[in-house]
């Protein structure tokens, strides 16, 4: 078996030693309790925002179940993220209307202004880019939403300025 240790991206928690202590502290402490998958993984997505893929395999060797066990849970509940998600969430609306109002050509102009896809995250870690089905505002389709702040009408000569207001 691989271990879960070993090439790990620098970036993940269980690489950076603070972290990973964090990380043996939530096992050590819920090893014992019933349901002690989903507790520890509720536990690690609160502290980390994210369960990385060695993370999860650690879990699994820590508490012997699994491997599809951990991931089955991660990949249910759409809690859990596998990625760090950014500081904001941006939302393109799928629904008919702004599809073919042109929602996929604001999409398009996304990945050319900051480089992310849907299900993705800037490097800086300042935006999440998301697709959703009908926010139920078709008369201002295509509709793209930043947290709770809605942007009707967009056009994608406007996104630069839209996405920049979040970026700090
Ligand atoms: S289809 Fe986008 S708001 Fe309804």
């Amino acid at each position: 078996m691989i271990d879960v240790l070993e090439n790990l991206p620098e970036t993940d928690p269980l690489a950076i030693p603070e972290q990973r202590s964090l990380i043996d502290q939530i096992l050590a402490s819920n090893k014992q309790v019933r349901g002690a998958t989903m507790v520890v993984l509720n536990e690690l997505q609160n502290q980390f925002g994210y369960i990385s893929t060695p993370m999860q395999a650690y879990v699994a060797r820590q508490l012997r179940v699994p491997m599809s066990e951990v991931n089955g849970v991660v990949s249910f509940y759409s809690f859990f993220t596998t990625t760090p998600r950014g500081k904001h969430t941006v939302k393109y609306c799928m629904g008919t209307a702004c599809y073919v109002s042109g929602a996929p050509g604001l999409i398009e102009k996304t990945k050319q202004v900051i480089d992310v896809s849907p299900g993705e995250t800037t490097e800086d870690r300042a935006l999440t880019v998301e697709l959703c089905r009908c926010i139920g505002a078709c008369s201002q389709a295509p509709a793209v939403v930043v947290n709770k702040d809605v942007y009707g009408r967009v056009h994608p000569n406007q996104l630069p300025q839209i996405l920049n207001k979040y970026r700090g």
